[in-house]
Order: structure tokens, then sequence, then C-alpha cells
């Protein structure tokens, strides 16, 4: 398959890679924003997984620019069966001490990347009539937290353009999964003081995402709500 995964450099972007990579031989087109760091990942990748092929190019995503032009990067050179969304990233802060900044920074980058991307990949799998994308939420979605309020916001802006798109593409053989992942172990904690509560392993999300996109076609789901029991 050829699989389109945002963020791939570490985190559960990277465990998706993996966890795809474990199951079958296939075509994927990475992308975050720190180039040496994805150029690392991928040759990780490549060493450990010969059968597949990984292609890699840096964009930042929080931008249309960067989003619109790995979207276009990838159209020219493959047909996507997958699309994975998983740029995002958490930030603290109680909405009224909040800066309009942090809701800016937190629109762009959990949710303008998805649009643009989207934007970008869905007229390639329109053409072939097939394709799933897999949008990356948050059970802050399901059960809103305090001191997180921008970062909530932009999930759940996140979350009404998934719901545009499954109404939309379903008629084009396209379907549309949300992930809602509870707290799980990544980079994106670094700085934070959690609260004590047990975080879940990437992988493990990675192989319910692998799961679902090598069902029948004929099987959609719709939402995946995962967390530590
Ligand atoms: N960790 C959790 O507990 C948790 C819980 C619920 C939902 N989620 C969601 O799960 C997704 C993955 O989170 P994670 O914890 O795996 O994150 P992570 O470890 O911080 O990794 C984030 C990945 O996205 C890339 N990235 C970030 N901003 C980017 C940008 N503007 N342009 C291009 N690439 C960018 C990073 O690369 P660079 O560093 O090079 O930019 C990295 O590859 C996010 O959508 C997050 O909101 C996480």
């Amino acid at each position: 398959m050829n699989i389109i995964v945002t963020g791939a450099s570490k985190g559960l972007g990277r465990a998706i890679v993996q966890s795809f990579a474990e199951k079958g031989n296939h075509q994927f087109y990475l992308t975050a924003r720190n180039q040496q760091t994805l150029a690392d990942a991928v040759d990780h990748l490549k060493n450990k997984y010969i059968h597949s092929t990984f292609y890699s190019s840096a964009h930042d995503l929080s931008t249309q620019a960067g989003a619109s032009s790995f979207a276009s990067w990838c159209s020219k050179q493959t047909t996507p069966d997958i699309l994975i969304n998983n740029v995002g990233t958490y930030w603290e802060g109680h909405f009224e001490k909040e800066t309009s900044e942090q809701l800016t920074r937190m629109m762009n980058n959990n949710f303008y990347s998805a649009y643009y991307v989207t934007q970008g990949i869905v007229p390639n799998m329109i053409a072939h009539q097939s394709g799933r994308i897999f949008n990356i939420l948050s059970i802050a979605c399901k059960n809103p937290f305090p001191n997180a309020s921008s970062y909530i916001i932009s999930k759940f802006a996140f979350m009404g353009l998934s719901q545009v798109l499954r109404q939309e593409l379903a008629t084009h053989h396209i379907s549309v999964t949300d992930i809602f992942p509870g707290q799980f172990d990544s980079a994106s904690w670094d700085g934070i003081e959690k609260q004590d509560t047990q975080l879940m392993s990437p992988i493990d999300i990675a192989e319910q995402i692998v799961l679902i996109a090598t069902r029948s076609q004929h099987i959609k789901t719709d939402e995946v709500v995962l967390s530590y029991f």
C-alpha cells in the first residue's frame, strides 16, 4: 500500500510506520518539521524494514505553504491508499490566561495542518474512488479537561473537519476514521508535569490503526477511543 504519515519522525507517527512495516511491504511517504530527526528516523526504518520503501520530505505543516507543498510532493509520486493525519502538539493553558498566540499556534499545528494536507491529497483519492483517512484526535474531544483550552479547541475543530470529510467522501468510497487516544508515552510530555496517570504505548495505538486499515474495504470504522485499562 501507499501510506502517507505526517509527524512520522517520533512518537505515534513513527510507531504507526513501524507497525505497518512489521505486517507487510509498503511504500511510505513521510514528513516532519526537523529534517535531521526525520532523516535519522527514515535511516533506521530503511535498515530494519528492507522490503518496504521510505520516501521523506521535511515540511512545516503549520503553514499553509508547508502543508500544501507536502501534499503536492505526495501527489506527484503516488496514489495514496492511506493518509494518516497525525501531526499535533500539546500546550497547557487556562482560557482566561491564554494569549492569542497560543490559540493561533494550536489551530495552525493541530487543525490547519490536517486541513491543507487533506485538501491536497483528497482529489487524488477521489480520482481513484478509494482510500482511507485516519485522523489522530484526542480523548479530550470525548472528555474535555481543564488547563488545555487552545489544544482542546483545536482538536474539536479537527473533529469537525473529520465529520465533514466522512459525509462528503463516503460517496467516493473513501473512509474516514477518528482515533481518540488517551495519554500515551511520547516526546509530547517533555517538560510537562503529568498527573499520576498510566501512559499507553504508542505501538499499542498504532497496531489498532493497522488492524482497521487492513480490514475489508466494506467494513468502516468511524471512531476508535483508546485509553489505559
Ligand atoms: N502523547 C499523548 O499523550 C497524546 C494523547 C492524545 C492525542 N495525541 C495526539 O497524537 C498525535 C501524535 O502525538 P505524539 O505525542 O506522538 O507527538 P510527538 O512525539 O511530539 O511527535 C510529533 C511529530 O509531529 C511532528 N510535527 C509537529 N509539529 C509539526 C509541524 N508543524 N510540521 C510538521 N511536523 C510536525 C514532529 O516532528 P518535529 O519535531 O520535527 O516537528 C513529530 O514527528 C498528535 O496529534 C497529538 O495531539 C497525543
